[in-house]
């Protein structure tokens, strides 16, 4: 990483930018440790692939090329005392409407070094580093049941923007809707006005940058279908109706290794069972499948994704930096 001097820096001998080429094993093992009580399969993968990286000469080479413009964890710093990496902080560059957006990610300290500061520094230089390379948004996401790094993030001008919930379910031919009241149906080209305002608002264009939404696939009409057959993946709509009124509608999008993605539609405060039917007859249609996943603003419609089986995985909180409180990072 081309390392420009940045106060936090320049006054603290410890701090250094990651070096790609040698630091990546000694990253994995620090990320293991200190994420060790929240590590799911994801992220047990993302550490085996850092190790697995930090010995593959190829991406090492092409890795020192990208590193600023691909999305990516190539950059960061370390912590370093005595030879030994104590702490990290990774940066993954977006683009998103044209703004220039940078992630913090993988902030972790060893467990006997915490609360000496040094997570907070680790930040500091991540912001640094975002702001020399005129980024637009900064921001950062972290778990509802975290409060001691909700903490050190407010603490430096972070401000929550958002909260999602990823819900996961194993598809299940015997679901049964029975006792809801509801019927589920295909989708009816004049629900897609409705959907789409619904969609907007639980994918909102402000976060998409992240993970962008397949809008296309999502489209009903004849040019959307031509490119689903030869482009994207498969997807169905299924949509609840009362009195010809549209009360949700659903989309399963079919990913890579048999991980499907759901994307809900429905309005603030609308029908609980409506959600219900429809997570419980995607289960039912899909049982060939594997993973369903959904991600949606935290705490709605939890209730009735729970009634269909879904297990929230996490919540998190998606803070971005407020520049006019965000003194510290400055100096
Ligand atoms: C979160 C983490 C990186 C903090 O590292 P750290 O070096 O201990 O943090 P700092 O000493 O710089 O703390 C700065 C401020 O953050 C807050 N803070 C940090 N840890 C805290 C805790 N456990 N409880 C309450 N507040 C805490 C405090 O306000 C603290 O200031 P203070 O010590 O003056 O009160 C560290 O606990 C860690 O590695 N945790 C596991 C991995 C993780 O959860 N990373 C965050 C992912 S989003």
């Amino acid at each position: 990483m081309a390392a420009l001097a940045t106060p936090v820096l320049t006054r603290t001998p410890q701090l250094r930018p990651l070096n790609i080429l040698s630091d990546l094993p000694a990253v994995a093992d620090l990320i293991e440790t200190c994420f060790a009580a929240t590590l799911d399969s994801d992220g047990q993968r993302y550490v085996q692939q850092m190790r697995k990286a930090g010995s593959d000469n190829v991406f090492l080479r092409w890795a020192t090329t990208a590193v600023e413009t691909v999305s990516m964890p190539l950059s960061g710093y370390v912590w370093e005392e005595e030879g030994q990496i104590i702490g990290n902080v990774s940066l993954i560059p977006y683009r998103g409407g044209g703004r220039r957006i940078y992630l913090i990610a993988n902030v972790a300290v060893r467990p006997d070094y915490r609360r000496r500061g040094i997570g907070r520094t680790l930040t500091v230089a991540a912001i640094q580093h975002a702001r020399q390379r005129r980024a637009e948004e900064i921001w950062l996401h972290v778990r509802d049941d975290n409060p001691g790094a909700i903490a050190l993030y407010l603490g430096l001008g972070f401000r929550e923007r958002a909260r999602r919930t990823s819900w996961q379910a194993a598809p299940d031919r015997g679901a049964c809707l029975d006792g809801l009241g509801m019927s589920v149906g295909p989708r009816l080209p004049r629900d897609w006005n409705e959907q789409q305002v619904w969609l907007q608002r639980a994918y909102p264009d402000s976060l998409t940058w992240y993970q962008s939404m397949p809008w296309i696939s999502l489209r009903p009409g004849l040019l959307p279908s031509f490119y689903r057959m030869f482009l994207d993946f498969e997807t169905r709509h299924w949509t609840v109706h009362a009195d010809s009124r549209l009360l949700a509608a659903l989309t399963w999008q079919a990913g890579a290794g048999n991980t499907d993605r759901l994307w809900l539609a429905a309005p603030p405060q609308g029908s609980e069972r409506a959600v219900t039917a429809l997570l419980l007859y995607a289960r039912r249609q899909l049982a060939w499948r594997q993973k369903l996943l959904l991600d949606y603003p935290g705490g709605e419609y939890a209730a009735a994704i729970e009634a269909a089986g879904f297990r929230a995985q996490r919540t998190l909180l998606w803070m971005e930096l407020d520049e006019t409180s965000a003194p510290e990072s400055r100096r």
